[in-house]
């Protein structure tokens, strides 16, 4: 466990406040209060850093990370790519990214730099080797935070500059090698875009190309090339003078850059997560999606990750910003660990007082010094994660369930001028998931790149694009009696969108032949039955003929369609394929996902139904430690019964047969 406890603390920002010494004088004696101990530092440093180029001035940060440590605070030390200095930008306007209309971002704002531009990597290099020489071998300082939020410039991520469009053509003549392969690839033929020369390939844009889903999902793929080399850079320069490990911190469902790759190169997994509580009264969705993006994080490298920032309170960008309610707290960051982090770190110690985010949540306020609801829900928790660390140390969920989750078929499928244009495949991964969720069963998400070995069912919902060797992976996983749930608009493509054609490339294993998939309005109803109850159709249903061999469970109860199969089971080798033909809500879902874990053998570790909004996660230890969470997301108390004897892990306390818990409670029980 990095730091050997869970990290508890976060962005802490003294910069603004060099002039103020009682401030920070009084930010170590809030800090001891607070039961913090870990600190990021330096993420939006770089021009009290390097006031001017080349000369650095690192005494003040030195000053703040002994004083941290005299003090027993440990250090995450950020390099400050994330925001650039206005006289870099001056005298170097083409370190400015440019959008993809073409135009050349002003200096402001943050993020906004081109990555490929040789003079902002090096002067990025320059200034992470010195802080890698002062800072990388001080006894308090644990991490290199590379950036921060990588891509996340508000609007786009990408850079269209010269430079970029060389390095994107140059990248794609390595992919294709010749002309003939990427206009094949490309079916170039279509509307006369056939390229006769590299040079005439340009990055998508709203007065240019944007209709060749190829070249849409390739530019991303290049782009998300084009950071982690950045990235590689940045990890070289750190490693100059240190040997730390490095880790960045990623983005809430960030379509941006593709993750699955971007984790190459990273040592740990970390990332910032504002789910919207209290959005309304039900917390359930809220709960589900912060949930699914820990279990991303978590599967990228299969080990715990770090929760770099949350807020304690409330955020300031939102149409309506509300504040945690009591309880929201404890409970939101207990799921953090519950999900697999090792830490709970904000953003951020104090409030600034002025600039954009002034009025965002922050430990400690503009007033009122500790004495406030926020402070006393963080000093609470710091106390409990201390407390605990010992417990979760060494483990990590490992569930028997996963889902498919892959940057490039999100890219892909929404991309693609198809059967709808309001096509939404987190809408979908999260509707699947929610039932896993309810049922308290654990999922890892991994890319279509990653071993399926070890899991016992996976479910590929809108899977519409299939990488090269994915069939055959999962074709195996099958054989050798996995559970493969799948879904409408899958199959369908391959990697530069060009449509599979003869049969489904898992006809053998999925035992169906898909038709067509009709994308009806809202007054065209249809519905199918299954396990004795009528559930809707949604708005994408397909036209399936099943295989001889093919079990039909549901079929289309109205319309054209009428009697055509909707849910499907085929055996293949020692397991089972099914495949859904039509959207369905999650009242089917919950369902139908059921039966299929309690067909795979798949049930939750408290062996009983669980009320709604209540959920289970299990963290197991190499030594075979098993650390039970369970969590109540409704603000009101609920029983669960039908469980055995537990203890509570924290207390000592024994339940028997059944457990209360209060509202907004999160227990750990072994
Ligand atoms: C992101 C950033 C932080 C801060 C927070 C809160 O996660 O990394 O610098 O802006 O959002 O808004
Ligand atoms: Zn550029």
């Amino acid at each position: 466990m990095l730091g050997g406890h869970i990290l508890h603390g976060g962005d802490y920002n003294p910069d603004q406040w060099l002039d103020c010494p009682e401030i920070l004088e009084e930010d170590i004696r809030l800090m001891k209060e607070a039961n913090v101990n870990c600190m990021s530092l330096g993420i939006f440093s770089w021009a009290r850093l390097e006031p001017e180029e080349g000369k650095y001035d690192f005494d003040w940060l030195e000053q703040i990370i002994d004083r941290l440590g005299r003090e027993g605070i440990q250090v995450v030390l950020a390099t400050p790519s994330g925001a650039m200095p206005h006289w870099l930008t001056q005298k170097y306007p083409e370190t400015m990214q440019v959008q993809a209309d073409g135009k050349r971002n002003l200096s402001g704002k943050r993020h906004n730099f081109c990555y490929t531009s040789p003079v902002m990597r090096e002067k990025i290099y320059r200034i992470d080797s010195a802080l890698s020489e002062r800072f990388g071998k001080k006894d308090n300082v644990i991490l290199w935070h590379l950036s921060n939020e990588l891509g996340g410039n508000f609007a786009d991520s990408s850079c269209h500059c010269e430079l970029c469009q060389e390095a994107f053509r140059n990248w794609l003549k390595e992919k294709y090698g010749t002309l003939d392969n990427f206009n094949h690839a490309y079916w170039n033929s279509f509307w006369s875009h056939t390229y006769s020369d590299w040079s005439q390939i340009h990055s998508p844009a709203p007065h240019g190309e944007t209709t060749t889903t190829a070249l849409t999902v390739d530019w991303k793929r290049f782009v998300t090339h084009q950071m982690s080399d950045f990235t590689r850079c940045e990890i070289e320069a750190v490693h100059e003078h240190s040997d730390l490990p490095v880790t960045t911190n990623f983005m809430y469902f960030f379509r941006g850059l593709d993750y699955g790759k971007m984790r190459e190169g990273l040592d740990i997994i970390s990332w910032d997560n504002y789910p919207f509580w209290h959005k309304t009264k039900d917390e359930v969705q809220a709960a589900v999606r912060a949930a699914a993006n820990h279990n991303i994080m978590r599967s990228l490298k299969k080990q715990p990750f770090l929760l770099m920032e949350s807020t304690p309170s409330a955020v300031s960008w939102r149409g309506f910003n509300p504040v945690k309610r009591p309880g929201m707290h404890m409970l939101s960051s207990m799921q953090a660990i519950a999900h697999g982090s090792d830490s709970v770190q904000y953003f951020q110690w104090r409030k600034g007082r002025g600039a954009f985010e002034q009025f965002h949540g922050a430990v400690v306020g503009h007033k009122n010094g500790s004495n406030t609801r926020t402070f006393r829900q963080v000093a609470e928790l710091g106390e409990r994660l201390e407390a605990v660390s010992g417990l979760i140390d060494g483990t990590v969920n490992r569930p028997k369930a996963a889902m498919i989750f892959d940057w490039e078929n999100w890219w892909t499928l929404e991309d693609v001028s198809g059967p709808r244009q309001d096509i939404s495949y987190i809408d979908c991964i999260l509707d699947h998931y929610q039932a896993f969720w309810e049922a308290g069963i654990d999922m890892d998400f991994v890319t279509m790149d990653d071993s399926l070995e070890g899991y016992s069912l996976v479910a590929a919902p809108l899977n519409y694009m299939y990488k090269q060797g994915y069939a055959e992976k999962v074709r195996e996983f099958v054989e050798k009696g996995g559970t493969y749930v799948t879904t409408y608009f899958s199959g369908i493509a391959d990697e530069t969108d060009l449509c599979f054609t003869g049969h489904h490339p898992l006809a053998d294993v999925l035992g169906i032949e898909q038709e067509e998939i009709d994308a009806p309005s809202d007054e065209f109803t249809n519905s199918f039955c299954y396990g004795g109850k009528e559930y809707a159709a949604g708005n994408l249903r397909e036209l399936i003929h099943a295989g001889e061999e093919t079990e039909v469970l549901s079929v289309y109860s109205e319309d054209y369609v009428k009697g055509e199969p909707v849910v499907t089971a085929h055996s293949f080798g020692k397991g089972k394929a099914w495949y859904l033909a039509a959207a369905a809500g999650e009242d089917f879902l919950r369902v139908f996902y059921a039966d299929r874990l309690k067909e795979a053998g798949i049930g939750n570790t408290l062996g009983t139904e669980l009320p709604y909004g209540v959920t289970v996660t299990e963290r197991i230890g190499n030594d075979g430690k098993r650390i039970v969470f369970v969590m109540n997301f409704r603000n009101e108390p609920v029983t669960i019964r039908g469980i055995g004897s537990w203890t509570d892990a924290e207390s000592g306390k024994k339940y028997e047969g059944e457990l209360q818990l209060d509202a907004f409670e999160c227990i750990m029980l072994q």
